[in-house]
């Protein structure tokens, strides 16, 4: 078979089938309510792209002290379950087949989007850079304002036990409104890799100091998702290499080694690793970690980070990957499926869009039409 043929072969993630094996990668898009409900846009923005072997939603807030961006959406009240139904109808009725991104940012969250507060933190160490804060009122520019992120509350006990068990409020929602799985966001300094890289988890209890004590906080999330899931639905995301927002860690290899066999150990249906093959939205990593994790992990790996359909195709060829996701190249291209398959040429995204607006630079994007 030439190998460009090989993104297009089924492939089986645990429980999951795929009738290919070009993922699209999770995007925050902020097109819910401000009351972070998912809408019928993003039931329509989601269906155009049901040809995708899998779909990851955007990254979904498991608690409100866990969301600190404008207008993305929840997954924690019966509304927002039944926003994301219709989402998940649309791309089951579009032959499609999406799991839900389940997230918590840690000690990226703005005090101003959670009553002025300290965020919470395995350390009282703040992100680096500045983030989205909310609208102020009367506001009706495009871009939003920028703020530095805050020194977070170390967590206690009590707060380690709660995001666990909103993690596991999160998985049980996620399947109440219809998803056919759930991925744990452990990547891109949010809470997991928070406490996974050595940088950001200087604590000297159960949950800090070596890998397998750092391992600790995202077996418990596991655990308790596996409570609601069973494991063959559940994927988990990682980026053990980025340094992005302050994060680091002193071996991540040993990191990735660690994260294989705890997902192992729980049977995960996938890992989708964060490693870029060339600098883009991130840093290419100089020690990729792709081979420590596959082999302690022995499962499926869906690799990101700026592939193009020829490589793609080649990582799956030589076996060093079961799927690859793409990210940017959905924004603009929702018949991404389609141009690769054919060769056609990709649309460039207006990325003023793509954390804002509405339809504009959002489901507005045409299906090539030659
Ligand atoms: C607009 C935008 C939003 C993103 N939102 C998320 C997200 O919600 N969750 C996540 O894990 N990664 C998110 N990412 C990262 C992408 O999933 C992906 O890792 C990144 O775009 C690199 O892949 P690419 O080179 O194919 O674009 C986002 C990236 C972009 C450009």
């Amino acid at each position: 078979m030439p190998s460009a043929d090989r993104l297009f072969q089924p492939a089986t993630l645990g429980a999951l089938h795929l009738p290919n094996r070009l993922i699209m990668a999770p995007l925050t898009r902020a097109r819910a309510t401000e009351s972070n409900i998912p809408t019928a846009l993003m039931a329509r923005y989601y269906a155009q792209r049901a040809d995708a072997g899998l779909i990851v939603s955007e990254a979904t807030a498991v608690d409100p002290l866990g969301m600190g961006w404008y207008r993305v959406p929840g997954i924690w009240s019966d509304e927002m379950v039944a926003g994301w139904k219709a989402v998940t109808d649309a791309v089951h009725a579009a032959g499609g087949r999406i799991v839900s991104q389940l997230w918590h940012m840690g000690r990226l969250v703005l005090p101003d989007y959670i009553g002025g507060q300290a965020p919470v933190g395995p350390s009282p160490i703040a992100g680096e850079g500045m983030t989205f804060a909310p609208r102020p009122d009367g506001d009706t520019g495009l871009f939003l304002p920028m703020k530095p992120y805050a020194i977070p509350r170390e967590m206690t006990q009590a707060d380690i036990d709660g995001v666990v068990a909103a993690y596991r409020r999160g998985a049980r929602n996620a399947m109440r409104a219809g998803f056919d799985g759930v991925e744990v966001h452990g990547a891109n300094g949010y809470i997991i890799d928070q406490f996974l890289q050595s940088k950001s988890n200087l604590r000297t209890d159960g949950y800090g100091g070596g890998v397998d004590n750092r391992l600790r906080f995202l077996r418990e999330v596991l655990a308790a998702v596996a409570g609601e899931i069973e494991p063959g639905r559940i994927g988990l995301r990682i980026s053990p290499t980025s340094e992005r927002k302050g994060m680091g860690d002193a071996d991540p290899a040993a990191l990735a080694r660690g994260i294989g066999r705890a997902a192992r150990e729980a049977g995960l249906a996938y890992i989708h690793l964060i490693e870029p093959i060339a600098s883009g939205f991130m840093e290419a990593p100089e020690k990729p970690v792709i081979e420590d994790l596959r082999e302690a992990f022995g499962g499926s790996v869906i690799q990101n980070g700026s592939f193009d359909a020829e490589t793609a195709a080649r990582f799956i060829a030589e076996g060093k990957a079961d799927a690859i996701s793409f990210g940017r190249p959905y924004i603009a291209n929702p018949d991404l499926v389609t141009r690769f398959r054919q060769g056609l040429p990709l649309a460039e995204a207006n990325f003023d869009y793509a954390y804002v607006g509405e339809e504009k630079g959002y489901t507005d994007y045409p299906a090539f039409a030659g």
